[in-house]
């Protein structure tokens, strides 16, 4: 498997490095070949150098791997972040048709949850959005700007092919799940057509899943919910906007972000998915080596998961719930899991794990 890496900005290049050796550790294990091949663009020193975040064969560059694993992408002295993110981490979202954001929302051990009385294992649930249409769409315009009739208008757009296809892919997720149960998201009540035909789209493709639990909640009492009843959940399947929101909610429900990974995929395997942890360049701690490098590590887990290798995937992940679980007296955990170890001695820790359990 050829893996693209794109390192960034920030603490990117310092938590890319330790990604990389818990998946030599992991592939090693279980008899993988995954080539690495390093790319600086997408990053405030390529933008210095060159004036744009990407040359200009990137998409024929890219297109040839399997998996896009990315660290961060930001650096706002430099670039400003419109321009860092536009530039680059949407490109690919788009050109590659990544419609379907994941994000994992789990409780790990050792990790203390911001919901008091949550222990390990309490929540487990994962946030599926559509991530190329919705609420974000450049339909619309202003006119009589300036007058007293200014009028402004952003339209939602939902088509049949963008909604089935997130919801597919959600429904197949939750079938191969334990819980088996998927949680729509909704605003049917204020939406009244949109959303009424998001519930539809939910409704039709229940009947190819008999043995998925299907229910929806309002997405304001949705939130509300996530947070006193987080246990309820499993698959939570949601639109753009809706579905942003949420997989904010939920990791931050589950506690530090330095832990938590996202991947943007395109199911249909036609161009390569993408697999970068939910924090940013983080210029604030930049450069002192104490990132925490847990999200980073897990987003291989996912990669491993997608590209066809679940129990590689599991392994790696219960490498680093072991590893967390130890706690900082036993492990070298870094300063915002309130350990004193480093971005790189926690990296090690994480692959020595995953060679001896
Ligand atoms: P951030 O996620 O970089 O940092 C927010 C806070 O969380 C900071 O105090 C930081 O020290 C802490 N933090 C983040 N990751 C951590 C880790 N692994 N271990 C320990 N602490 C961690 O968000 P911020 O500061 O809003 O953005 C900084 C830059 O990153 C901006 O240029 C922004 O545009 C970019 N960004 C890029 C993203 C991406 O590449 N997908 C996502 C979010 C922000
Ligand atoms: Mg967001």
């Amino acid at each position: 498997m050829r893996i693209a890496v794109i390192p960034g900005d920030g603490i990117g290049t310092e938590v890319v490095p330790a990604g990389l050796e818990a998946l030599d550790a992991t592939a090693a294990r279980f008899g993988l070949t995954l080539e690495f091949a390093e790319f600086s663009f997408a990053s405030a020193g390529y933008w210095q150098r060159h004036g744009t975040m990407l040359p200009p064969d990137w998409e024929e560059t890219l297109r040839g791997f399997d998996a896009i694993y990315f660290g961060a992408v930001g650096w706002p002295d430099v670039v400003p972040d419109h321009v860092s993110l536009w530039g680059s981490l949407l490109q690919f979202r788009r050109t590659f048709d990544q419609y379907v954001n994941l994000r994992p929302c789990r409780l790990m051990p050792g990790v203390r949850s911001p919901l008091a009385g949550r222990e390990p294992g309490d929540i487990d649930f994962v946030v599926i959005r559509e991530n190329t249409e919705g609420e974000y769409s450049s339909v619309g315009g202003r006119i009589f700007e300036g007058t007293d009739r200014e009028t402004v208008l952003q339209e939602t757009i939902m088509t049949r092919v963008g909604v089935d296809r997130v919801l597919r892919y959600a429904f197949e997720l939750a079938a191969r799940r334990e819980a088996g149960h998927l949680t729509s998201a909704t605003k049917s009540n204020g939406i009244s057509i949109s959303m009424p035909y998001w519930d539809e789209r939910v409704a039709a493709m229940k009947d190819n899943f008999p043995g998925v639990r299907v229910d929806k909640f309002h997405i304001d009492a949705l939130a509300a919910q996530f947070v006193l009843h987080p246990e309820w959940f499993d698959v939570v399947v949601a639109s753009n906007l809706f579905g942003d929101i949420l997989s904010d909610l939920g990791p931050a429900c589950t506690g530090t972000l330095g832990i938590a990974p996202s991947a943007n995929i395109n199911p249909t395997r036609a161009s390569p998915s993408l697999f970068e942890p939910v924090h940013g360049s983080a210029p604030d701690i930049a450069g002192q080596g104490i990132a925490n490098p847990v999200g980073q590590i897990w987003c291989g887990s996912l990669m491993l998961d997608h590209l066809g290798h679940p129990e590689a995937a599991a392994h790696l992940l219960g490498a680093i719930e072991d590893v967390l679980a130890f706690g900082p007296r036993d492990a070298p955990l870094t300063p915002d899991l309130h350990g004193t170890g480093t971005t790189a001695e926690l990296g090690h820790a994480i692959a020595e794990r995953v060679r001896e359990r």
